[in-house]
């Protein structure tokens, strides 16, 4: 496709070559050149698929806002740029359709006091020191019976009674863990702002292969499909060693709180990211703040790449939620027209909620395969939403930047080179709803970025 655009480059800059028919704009993607770990250290509560990391969002909150602007994420994830904004001092906004997503969006947002933690957790293990032999019982008899039936177990936080107990989370524990498990997700209260922290912290901690996971039985990035984990168990005669719930659990938040709370307090909204701009707004109304973000950086669902009902399912089941219901409601099923459709709502719906110069960031992976098949019109996509769904809602480009290497490897490490060429390149959409936001977004390009982590001086915000 020819390109209709001019190359966009910051006043007084050289032009830069254009990028698959779009502007280019000079955002080198510094933050790869970051250790892993870079930025705060409630990030790595959660594995998530498709996370994009704390610097990417850093480059765009750095340049493009000041403390107190607010920063909108309408598909937050595990909540990367709301608590990297919250961090920076800035208003983090999040939002998801997906109640898991929401869950580690508000547990980084609204964290609850170390004290509080420790003394909740002090409160679980007295309960825990007199029931124990109870649910261990249950932890025993569940897995000792696991290939002939399934026993009836309570429901987390108690909600629905009981249920029967998946045979694959009875053979994935130690019989111990398990009844301790069964105990921790019974007394949790996710509505509640500590117990939800440590929900998220122990779906953190749920799977993966070292000695800080609760079952070696799978890797840590998604849960294995069902079928796996049984056919693993019998092949391998896999047994869980023991591990100790709280002894885990203690020593993850240690690590989660070991730079403190972030200076300001975020806001997560569970919802359909076609209207997240009018829920914001009505949010900042509600509580005096600034009307209407000044930056978006969001990456929205891949095309059909993605489900994460079923790459969740066993931190669903901890959680309660249901895998079937979650992949039902979300937008990762489209086909291209569909997607394109359901992107342009998006960007219609976010418009309520923003600045009058606010930039917009979406970094949009390209897909070459759909489940194995090589697809048309997946590979850049970037181009393709911008002029299907962004640049009939009035939106202004200012540019497209690349990451070629973090997408590659973040899709590769998940599902092996087959459906690593899924996704190789990220484009990076900057734009803005305005001619001043545009013109912003150009200046702002040019700025230098201070990758200093933790910041010299703790931010300190009311
Ligand atoms: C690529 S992920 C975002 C990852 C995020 N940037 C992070 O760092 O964790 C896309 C997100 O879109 C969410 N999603 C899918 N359909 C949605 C919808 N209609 N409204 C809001 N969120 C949706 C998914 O639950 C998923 O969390």
């Amino acid at each position: 496709m020819r390109s209709r655009h001019a190359p966009s480059t910051a006043p007084g800059s050289a032009p830069l070559a254009p990028l698959d028919g779009l502007p280019a704009i000079a955002i080198a993607p510094e933050w790869k050149q970051q250790q892993r770990l870079w930025g705060h250290a409630f990030h790595p509560m959660c594995s998530y698929l498709a996370m994009f990391p704390a610097g990417l969002a850093h480059a765009f909150i750095a340049r493009y806002t000041r403390p107190g602007d607010v920063v909108l994420d309408p598909f937050s994830g595990r909540g990367t740029t709301p608590l990297q904004a919250c961090a920076e001092g800035r208003m983090g906004i999040g939002n998801d359709l997906n109640p898991f997503a929401h869950l580690l969006t508000a547990a980084k947002l609204d964290p609850p006091a170390w004290a509080e933690l420790v003394a909740r957790l002090a409160v679980l293990r007295v309960r825990w020191s007199t029931e124990s032999a109870v649910w261990l019982a249950l932890g025993r008899e569940a897995v000792e019976s696991a290939d002939l039936q399934s026993v009836r177990v309570p429901t987390a936080g108690g909600r629905d009674g009981d249920a029967p107990l998946p045979v694959e989370v009875a053979l994935a524990f130690h019989p111990d863990t398990l009844g301790q498990l069964l105990f921790v997700r019974r007394a949790l209260d996710l509505d509640e702002r500590t117990d939800r922290f440590l929900g998220a912290a122990l779906s953190g901690i749920l799977h993966g292969k070292s000695q800080s996971y609760l079952t070696e039985v799978m890797p840590n990035t998604f849960s294995m499909a069902p079928r796996y984990v049984r056919d693993f168990v019998a092949r391998t005669r896999f047994h869980s060693p023991q591990r100790d719930v709280f002894a885990c659990l203690e020593m993850k938040l240690r690590r989660l709180y070991r730079q403190g709370l972030p200076p300001v307090r975020g806001i997560a909204l569970l919802g359909d990211a076609r209207d997240a701009g009018v829920r914001t707004l009505e949010t900042l109304r509600r509580r005096s703040l600034p009307e209407g973000a000044r930056l978006v950086v969001t990456s929205p669902p891949y095309l059909r790449v993605v489900r994460y009902g079923y790459y969740n399912w066993l931190r669903l089941w901890l959680l309660g939620f249901d895998p079937g219901a979650v992949d039902a409601a979300l937008d990762d099923d489209h086909r291209l027209d569909g997607y394109l459709a359901f992107l342009r709502d998006v960007f219609a719906g976010l418009r309520p909620g923003l600045a009058d110069d606010a930039v917009v960031v979406a970094v949009i992976g390209d897909v070459e395969f759909d489940r194995g098949r090589r697809m048309n019109g997946g590979v850049g996509l970037a181009e393709t939403v911008w002029e299907a769904a962004a640049a009939p809602e009035g939106y202004r480009l200012a540019g497209v930047a690349r990451d070629d290497v973090a997408a590659h490897r973040k899709m590769t490490k998940i599902w092996g080179d087959e459906a690593g060429r899924a996704t190789k390149t990220d484009r990076i959409l900057v734009m803005a709803t305005s001619e001043a936001g545009r013109r912003r977004a150009l200046v702002g390009s040019a700025l230098p970025v201070d990758w200093t982590w933790p910041p010299r001086r703790p931010l300190r915000v009311v």
